[in-house]
């Protein structure tokens, strides 16, 4: 696997293993609901500053407009799908936030599920046509230049917040 494409295949492993995490607070609803909205308040901070922060932010601003640029078909399709789904996300973080500040832990968590189904797909679609692309059409000058743009940004957004978000998860 290329380098460049490395870093983002963390990321996701990252994310889905929080995806998991977060689906198991649901008994927490009932046995301390305290508990459960201030791990929710903690998470909703993890996908919005780790999943959409240093994560989608790489895919939008460095590694789809580059696939783009190769072929326009790309751009036109998949591409432009994944960068809807990032919009959804935002929106059904910001509906998760509400619905847990307002105390409804029960629809809160029913759209979370929803958001973690989404999110599964949407990364395993990247996993699965989108990376495989991105591995055949650079070539090796591109991807190193690539690479340094990922590593310039998550060192832009502050590497150390990048690292105590994935102790965190782990
Ligand atoms: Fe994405
Ligand atoms: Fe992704």
């Amino acid at each position: 696997m290329n380098k460049h494409l490395e870093i983002l295949y963390k990321e996701h492993a990252v994310i889905k293993k929080a995806l998991q995490t977060v689906k198991e607070l649901k008994e927490l609803i009932d046995i301390n609901p305290d508990e459960y909205k201030s791990e929710m308040i903690r998470y909703i901070s993890f996908f919005r500053k780790y999943a959409d922060g240093f994560h989608h932010y790489k895919e939008e601003q460095i590694l789809f407009p580059e696939m783009s640029k190769k072929n326009e078909f790309l751009a036109e399709g998949v591409i432009k799908e994944m960068f809807e789904n990032h919009s959804d996300f935002r929106e059904m973080t910001g509906n998760i936030e509400s619905l847990v500040n307002s105390g409804d832990y029960k629809n809160a968590h029913a759209a979370f599920e929803k958001y973690a189904e989404a999110l599964l797909d949407h990364i395993a679609v990247e996993d699965d046509e989108v990376f495989q692309m991105a591995e055949s059409v650079f070539d090796d000058a591109e991807i190193e230049k690539i690479y340094f743009r990922f590593m310039d940004c998550d060192k832009d957004l502050g590497t150390s917040d990048k690292i105590k978000f994935e102790a965190m998860i782990n």
